[in-house]
């Protein structure tokens, strides 16, 4: 799963909300990046390497995934079960990630400082909905005024929320790696994913998120 969520993300499926998660603006002075939820740390690393004075710590259940985002050399990857009281001083961070992770709100709020930054990426319904049509995925995507409320108490409502949308042209073994990197590709084969796929004649994907931005 993490290989293949590996070989999706360097193929540029993600560009564009990567391209919007590092304008988002940090203070000069070493700011600090959390990512909840990191897996491989794909955007944390992309964030630290955006901002050369921050630094990061990547929080997840999976091993696997943590050892890919430790090796950015200004990043912690920590083994951390989200719903717990998280290892942060309340306060302390600059900027908090979530994508496509689970979402402690409460712990969120505390751990970022006031002025800081939380972002929120959730698919919408649209999302690699040719995957869906062809029975690849079930996965449906969220409805923002779900996400809107359960943020609402802890940050009240979002200075923006961003669409982000495009058609990504994709190869076989590609759509293979998008279903077997979540949920829907546990217990399955790789080759029996690619046969599925073929035989979908799936071209291109449907990348629609919303990119949600709260201030501390
Ligand atoms: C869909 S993946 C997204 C990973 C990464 N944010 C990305 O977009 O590449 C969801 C991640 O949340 C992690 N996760 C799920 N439940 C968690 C929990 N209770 N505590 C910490 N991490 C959790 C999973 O291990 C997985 O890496």
């Amino acid at each position: 799963m993490i290989m293949a969520r590996e070989r999706v993300q360097s193929a540029g499926v993600f560009a564009a909300l990567s391209a919007l998660l590092t304008h988002v603006e940090l203070p000069e002075s070493a700011p600090l990046i959390l990512d909840c939820g990191a897996g491989t740390g794909h955007y944390l690393h992309q964030l630290l390497d955006a901002h050369p004075d921050s630094r990061g710590i990547a929080l997840d259940l999976s091993t696997a995934g943590l050892k890919r985002a430790a090796r950015h050399p200004r990043a912690l990857a920590l083994a951390w079960d989200l719903w717990e009281p998280l290892p942060l001083l309340e306060d302390s961070v600059d900027l908090l990630i979530d994508v496509f992770a689970p979402r402690n709100v409460s712990e969120y709020a505390r751990v970022l400082r006031p002025g800081g930054t939380a972002v929120v990426v959730t698919p919408r319904q649209g999302h690699l909905a040719e995957l869906r049509e062809t029975g690849l995925l079930g996965m449906q995507g969220e409805k923002l005024d779900q996400l809107l409320s359960q943020m609402a108490p802890g940050f009240g409502l979002p200075e923006s929320t961003q669409r982000v949308v495009s058609a990504i042209p994709v190869e076989t073994d590609l759509v293979a790696d998008l279903v077997f990197m979540g949920p829907a590709g546990h217990h399955r084969e790789h080759a029996e994913l690619r046969a599925h796929a073929e035989s979908g004649g799936v071209s291109h994907i449907t990348v629609d998120l919303d990119v949600s931005l709260w201030r501390g």
